[in-house]
């Protein structure tokens, strides 16, 4: 039966942590995956989801299936903070969300929702991204291109290509865009760019599919999810997947959601039964732990204010951490202007080294980011930034 199965390539981003686990070099450091650890190099577990986690063992619950579309408390906290508690799409009805296997998760139930209603439109996603979209949405049947994004010799984005190529884009055409936090290369468009990608998306009658995997990690939770408002005062129908894995450092947990917004209390109620469908027909429903705990915290106010105050110390050590790398990087002789290091948002920085050199750093250093030259830069601290940066400017 299995004679014929050929051997799939590692995963890009998750077989590093496989390579990574079997290297025996003693210093190696793991900036393949996107996931924060702290600055002992560990990853943090929250107070906030500690004490959220206490209180919920305060009175235990049996556990039971969930809704197939999770967590009825769940949702609307996520609705609430994508969208605001008070805006008018989430008072009017007119959003259906679900709980989702993380921001992936959303992602592929997106997808394939999408691929039953709008068979024959094509995919768009930036040139480069984070490279599971493409496989995400060939496996659900699509043909996946892209739109210009990054130019690296201007070290930016190439707006004019993004624009052009959105223009061209056939009617109908489901465009992935990265909210905040451009993954992989930590590039984001400002906010006139965006104004100015939403009129080309309405003109032409695309579909957006927001990605929002990494809100609160560039400037704050409001500023990153920001774009989410300019789609809807633009009077938009679009999806936005999202994802508390690194917001709440709860990764193995998969506490995603995907949340549509249409038109009417009564079309949502409708896409809403459709959603539920496709995750019926996949995987059911989705757990319980994860989004207890989330819903917990965003709807307790002394919790979800400790929330804020632990991502938000996040967000500055990785920002902290940039500067160190650029310094390392300088103090051990590079020359080149590698300013964009702590330019570029995220938890990433698109180094600009070749594949070549990624493999030198993995296999010479044990320094671990993938092959298109990304590293993780919330993975560093005092301890390894050194060695990081001298590693990175020998094979410079
Ligand atoms: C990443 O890009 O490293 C993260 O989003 C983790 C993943 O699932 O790839």
């Amino acid at each position: 039966l299995f004679t014929a199965v050929e051997l799939a390539p590692r995963d890009p981003i998750l077989g590093l942590n496989e390579q990574y686990a079997a290297d025996t070099n003693p210093k190696k450091v793991n900036l393949g995956v996107g996931v924060y650890f702290d600055e002992n190099g560990k990853l943090p577990l929250l107070q906030a989801v500690q004490k959220a986690e206490a209180a919920l063992q305060a009175t235990p619950k049996a556990r039971g299936y969930l809704p197939i579309d999770g967590l009825a408390a769940y949702d609307q906290a996520v609705k609430e903070l994508v969208f605001g508690k008070d805006s008018e799409p989430v008072t009017s009805g007119r959003v259906a969300t679900i709980q989702a296997l993380g921001g992936t998760g959303g992602l592929k139930v997106g997808a394939d929702f999408l691929r039953k209603l709008k068979p024959g439109a094509k995919v768009l996603i930036s040139n480069p991204s984070w490279e599971n979209h493409r496989a995400i949405f060939q496996n659900a049947g699509f043909e996946v291109g892209t739109y210009s994004y990054y130019d690296a010799s201007r070290r930016g984005i190439d707006f004019d290509g993004l624009l052009a190529d959105l223009k061209a884009a056939a009617e109908g055409t489901v465009v992935v865009l990265h909210a905040c936090c451009h993954n992989p290369t930590g590039y984001d468009l400002t906010p006139a760019q965006w104004d100015q990608v939403i009129e080309v998306v309405k003109a032409r009658q695309l579909t957006p599919f927001l990605d929002m995997a990494y809100q609160g990690f560039s400037q704050g939770l409001a500023e990153d999810g920001a774009v989410v408002g300019k789609f809807i005062a633009a009077g938009l129908d679009f999806l936005v997947s999202t994802s508390f894995s690194k917001s709440f450092s709860l990764y193995g947990e998969r506490v995603g959601a995907l949340s549509v917004v249409t038109k009417s209390k009564d079309e949502a109620a409708r896409v809403l039964s459709q959603l539920k469908v496709t995750i019926r027909t996949n995987y059911s429903n989705p757990p319980t732990h994860g989004a207890a705990v989330v819903a917990y915290v965003l709807s307790t106010p002394e919790l979800r204010a400790l929330w804020e105050e632990e991502l938000g110390q996040m967000r500055t050590r990785i920002k902290a951490m940039r500067q160190k790398l650029l310094d390392g990087l300088k103090a051990a002789g590079v020359q080149q202007d590698l300013s964009y290091i702590t330019t570029q948002v995220g938890m990433f920085s698109y180094s600009g080294l070749s594949k070549e050199q990624m493999l030198r750093l993995r296999s010479e250093f044990g320094v671990y980011g993938t092959d298109s030259g990304r590293i993780c830069v919330a993975a560093l601290n005092e301890n390894n930034v050194g060695y990081v940066a001298e590693s990175i400017a020998k094979v410079l």
